[in-house]
């Protein structure tokens, strides 16, 4: 018997996540700390005619469950490297067979599907297949969510753990992709510092924000607000408490302020001016101000 999924929007919209869970007509595996996640991640997608593509798809209760949750507007697509999934097809459902570690596969997938916004992975949690999936949604996608769960396997003896190549080990490095944005940090961008917004990281999943047009570089800005007589300390007092002085007379006239407070020049006199004072290498002030000068004209 075909089990028809729920299709009352209104009704949809005031469910949680873990109450369409338990009102799937099929079997389905989660783990508890989930639907708080789900609930937080997905908010911003229910009730529309978003593309939900889910990795791990056989026993059907997942993908029925998604069908309550993100309401009859949504279309939502499983993956599983059984064959029988494809007898979801009959409830609705776009099911695509084949190996998530395969990047021909999500090549031949990504030109049948076209833009997707939400992908969640519940396959075979392996590290590699993990990785594949993730870096060939990133290939293609500009916006939407990358979530990966059961991530807990990057803590398993079972999958390979310990080691740096668990995908736990591959989301922390993204910090790194995320943070080298900044122009005066001395890391370089990779190509996720231009995909990847931000990450979540909750117990055994993993959340990524695309968002390719918000991953600016990164720059020191200043107000143009009165500037109080006050003491920065954080490199120490003295040379420092000097340095802020000169900088404040030269700031207060009035024309110098106007160069002072715009030009990336000024800006470098500035840090000069600054880290004399503070004793520091003006030398390598320079090279640094060289460097991130390359590194700011990528993102420009
Ligand atoms: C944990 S179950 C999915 C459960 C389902 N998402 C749910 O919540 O009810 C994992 C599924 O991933 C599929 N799978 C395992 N390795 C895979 C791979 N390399 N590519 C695609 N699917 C895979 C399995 O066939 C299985 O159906």
């Amino acid at each position: 018997m075909t089990r028809k999924p729920e299709t009352n929007p209104k009704e949809t919209m005031q469910k949680k996540s873990e109450d369409c869970f338990n009102q799937s007509p099929y079997y389905s595996l989660k783990l508890s700390n989930y639907f708080q996640a789900y609930d937080k991640l997905f908010e911003a997608y229910r009730g529309k005619s978003i593309t939900f593509v889910e990795v791990g798809a056989l026993s059907g209760g997942s993908l029925h469950m998604w069908r309550n949750y993100f309401g009859p507007e949504a279309r939502i697509i499983g993956i599983d490297l059984n064959p029988a999934a494809k007898r979801w097809v009959s409830d609705g459902f776009e099911i695509f067979v084949g190996n998530q570690q395969s990047r021909e596969f999500w090549h031949e997938f990504y030109s049948s599907v076209g833009t997707i916004d939400v992908l969640l992975d519940d396959g075979g949690h392996t590290y590699a297949q993990q990785i594949v999936t993730i870096e060939e949604a990133l290939d293609r996608m500009e916006t939407g969510l990358i979530v990966l769960e059961d991530t807990c396997t990057s803590f398993m003896r079972e999958f390979g753990f310990p080691s740096v190549n668990t995908f736990t080990e591959w989301s922390k490095r993204r910090i790194d992709s995320i943070n080298a944005r900044f122009e005066d940090v001395d890391i370089t961008p990779d190509f996720y510092s231009k995909k990847i917004q931000s990450i979540q990281f909750f117990t055994s999943l993993i959340a990524f924000h695309v968002n390719e047009r918000d991953c600016v570089a990164s720059k020191t800005l200043e107000n143009n607000g009165v500037r109080v007589e006050s003491l920065d300390l954080r490199h120490g007092s003295g040379g420092l408490h000097s340095a802020q002085i000169v900088i404040d007379s030269l700031r207060s006239v009035s024309f110098l302020k106007a160069i002072l407070s715009r030009s990336r020049a000024s800006r470098f006199v500035i840090t000069i001016v600054r880290r004399f004072f503070q004793n520091r290498d003006v030398r390598q002030t320079i090279k640094d101000y060289t460097k991130k000068r390359s590194k700011t004209s990528e993102f420009d």
